[in-house]
């Protein structure tokens, strides 16, 4: 199949720079090569410029123009690449979803079906400017999409409700989030649902529950899902993550399952990472999500 690869460089949803170098970081790991390498046709359509504008929220968020702009612009070049394919956004930090789900959702409304989302993260993501205490934007984009007030006029999407947005490793969930995913009947699974009945067994429930609907499906892999120490370069460690193993099966089963639109490749902080570790590590993953199997797996060096 086709996939186009959609440059994120936005960093301005973070509480610190970095991931502005996500991009090219994910370039330099041979991210189209690994995808070509599985005989895809890979479209490299380079980094989205942020549409300028005025534009303000009410509540606390930072950076509300440079997020909306680059929401903006993704958007639209999203919705024009899953015309023709598959969409692998290029982060930047996790505000980038405003725009890559938006895409998702315009996406699925004009072929006439429902989206579900497989959130890959140790947070929710699923503040307001009402409830967010950082005021960081890229912990709001899964209340946008899911239609919470407090976005008006920011971007315009379809919305979809929170039983389709599946949180898979949550461990730090602020306690207005925790209120409101309740609320909503957002389907979160914690870190401890995954060591009580292993990580397969709870994405072979979302995705029975994708193909139930029929539903196209989009996955956004946040660095931050997996173990620090196997994942170092991203801004929001919590200890207590996804194995490498574990983050492999859930992309294994997200391939094989054939439903797979458009997929968020989060918060690479190369600032912060280790000798490319983690940029290596998400380009293995998304590699997994478009097919690979450990058979297909180059040699690994010593
Ligand atoms: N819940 C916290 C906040 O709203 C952390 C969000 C972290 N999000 C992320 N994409 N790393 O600020
Ligand atoms: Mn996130
Ligand atoms: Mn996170
Ligand atoms: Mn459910």
């Amino acid at each position: 199949r086709t996939i186009t690869l959609i440059g994120a460089p936005v960093e301005d949803g973070a509480g610190r720079q970095g991931c502005s170098m996500g991009p090219k970081a994910l370039r330099i790991a041979g991210l189209a090569e690994a995808l070509s390498g599985l005989g895809h046709t890979v479209i490299d359509r380079g980094d989205v410029l942020p549409e300028g504008n005025e534009f303000a929220l009410e509540g606390l968020a930072h950076n509300v123009v440079e997020v909306t702009g680059f929401a903006r612009a993704l958007a639209d070049a999203g919705e024009s690449a899953l015309a023709d394919g598959t969409a692998v956004y290029l982060g930047g930090d996790h505000a980038l979803s405003f725009g890559s789900v938006a895409a998702a959702l315009r996406h699925a409304d004009r072929v006439g079906k429902k989206l579900h989302v497989l959130w890959l993260d140790a947070h929710a993501d699923f503040n307001t400017p009402q409830t967010s205490t950082s005021g960081n934007m890229h912990g709001m984009p899964a209340a946008f999409f899911c239609g919470e007030a407090g976005f008006d006029g920011m971007l315009e999407c379809p919305t979809m409700p929170a039983s389709r947005y599946h949180l898979v490793g949550a461990r730090s969930i602020d306690p207005a989030e925790v209120d409101l995913l309740a609320a909503r009947g957002a389907d979160v699974n914690d870190m401890a649902e995954i060591d009580e009945h292993g990580i397969g067994a709870i994405v072979r429930r979302i995705l029975k529950e994708v193909e139930a609907d029929d539903a196209l499906l989009h996955v956004s892999l946040d660095v931050d899902f997996i173990e620090p120490d196997l994942a170092p370069g991203v801004g929001t460690t919590v200890p207590g993550g996804a194995t490498v193993r574990e983050a492999h099966l859930a992309m294994e089963m997200v391939g094989r399952c054939g439903r797979l639109v458009s997929l968020d490749l989060v918060e690479l902080n190369p600032f912060l990472d280790d000798r490319g570790k983690s940029a290596r590590l998400m380009v293995e993953l998304a590699a997994s999500a478009f097919g690979r199997r450990i058979f297909d797996r180059p040699t690994q060096p010593a």
